[in-house]
């Protein structure tokens, strides 16, 4: 099968590459030729390092990068058996991408978006053929995160759907089905773990650096919230909170923090603009976190009570099973453990209990449990894995 990939930036040209190395043929194409220049020569690049590193020899290496063509000319992908959109997250740029796809490509290609935050249905609206679109959301990088979320609209087919996954799973990709609403399963269930870390330091309930420190050391996530949001900047994570609060009519459960939007407004957006949380400068001064055991579980218990709070609720509004809730985040955002069997672990009326007190203390909807952790907690219930 001929796979396009339409956009090359970070993430098109990463699908590409685990697309190639999967044995297919592939095209790309971009609107920005410099684009498609940057992408081969990182390409390249990247081959280079690997057989450096010797996961291929030079002549494996060579024939992946030989399935991989850089286009600019659609009309090149008539033959395509899957077309993957990774373009500026614009939803009437990719309206438009598919509408001209539509009259290039055969009428049993399937197109696919690889959008974060945009509405799978709102995407394939007014398509002459909607049942063959489908969200198919790769993690950043590609090549390295095994976790792909599959999202059939309200409009797409079962086939196509089913289709879809067997495609990406022999990609040697892990694969779990989400329902289409903001942010999916991993964007949605990730919120709390940055708004309710940001809120903690916001109190001045513990430094940036303890709490990273906390859910390191204490919670083994491997990076701490304020490291995790620096990296991926805040431009983005900002962006995705807002966005995901916004599409949920203003829930204060996602509600984004003023400390962040004014980071994001003075461009300090994290690592790659040299200060965001931290100061990334040579002889910047580390902090130094405050190793109080007490301490670091109180804020572990904390963030945990909310983000395994977020997980039940996209179990019970049929977000995805909760097996795949907790695959989603264990392979796309390399959670130490499910969030669902953690809570099983921990004692569900446990966690009940904290989101409750937390509730009390601050008198906010954000710390509403989920009916159905109420629900398992009456019947003496745990989540069935
Ligand atoms: N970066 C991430 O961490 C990440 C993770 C998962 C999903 N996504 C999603 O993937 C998509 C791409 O993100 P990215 O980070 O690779 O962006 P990017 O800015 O690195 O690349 C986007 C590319 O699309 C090209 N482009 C813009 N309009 C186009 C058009 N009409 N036709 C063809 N090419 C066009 C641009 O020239 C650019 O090269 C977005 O929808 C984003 O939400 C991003």
């Amino acid at each position: 099968m001929i796979i396009g990939i339409i956009g090359s930036g970070a993430m098109g040209a990463g699908i590409a590459q685990v697309a190639a190395q999967a044995g297919h043929h592939v095209l790309v194409y971009d609107t920005q030729d410099v684009a498609l220049l940057r992408a081969q020569s990182g390409l390249k690049k990247i081959f280079d390092r690997l057989v450096e590193k010797q996961k291929f020899t030079r002549a494996q290496a060579d024939e992946i990068i030989n399935r991989i063509s850089f286009e600019d000319n659609l009309k090149k992908f008539s033959n395509c058996g899957l077309v993957l959109e990774a373009i500026i997250e614009k939803l009437e740029a990719k309206k438009s991408v598919f509408s001209t796809l539509e009259e290039v490509v055969n009428n049993d290609c399937i197109l696919a978006t690889n959008t974060s935050s945009l509405s799978v249905a709102a995407i394939s609206a007014n398509l002459k053929h909607p049942e063959r679109l489908l969200g198919v959301h790769f993690f950043n990088p590609a090549p390295l995160m095994p976790l792909v979320e599959i999202i059939p609209s309200l409009q797409t087919s079962s086939a196509i759907t089913k289709q879809t996954e067997e495609l990406i799973k022999s990609w040697k990709k892990v694969t779990v089905l989400a329902k289409d609403t903001p942010g999916f399963i991993v964007n949605r269930v990730a919120r709390p773990f940055y708004s309710e870390a940001i809120k903690m330091y916001e109190e001045g309930f513990a430094s940036m650096e303890t709490i990273d420190w906390a859910m390191k050391n204490i919670g083994g996530f491997r990076m701490g919230p304020f490291e995790l949001m620096d990296l991926i900047g805040h431009d983005v994570n900002y962006v995705v909170t807002e966005t995901v609060w916004s599409q949920f009519y203003y829930d204060p459960r996602f509600k984004p923090s003023i400390t962040q939007k004014r980071l994001t407004e003075a461009g300090l957006y994290g690592r790659k603009s040299g200060r965001g949380f931290y100061n990334y400068a040579e002889k910047a001064e580390k902090p130094t976190p405050n190793e109080d055991a007490k301490l670091g579980q109180e804020i572990v218990d904390r963030i945990l009570a909310l983000l395994i709070n977020e997980a039940a609720d996209a179990v019970f509004l049929n977000i995805g099973s909760c097996q795949d809730i907790d695959l989603a985040m264990t392979k796309g955002v390399n959670y130490p453990n499910g969030l669902l069997a953690w809570a099983n672990q921990i004692g569900l009326e446990i966690v009940l209990n904290r989101l409750q007190k937390l509730q009390e203390f601050y008198g906010d909807d954000r710390y509403r449990p989920c009916p159905l952790l109420r629900k398992l907690v009456a019947d003496n219930q745990v989540f069935k894995l």
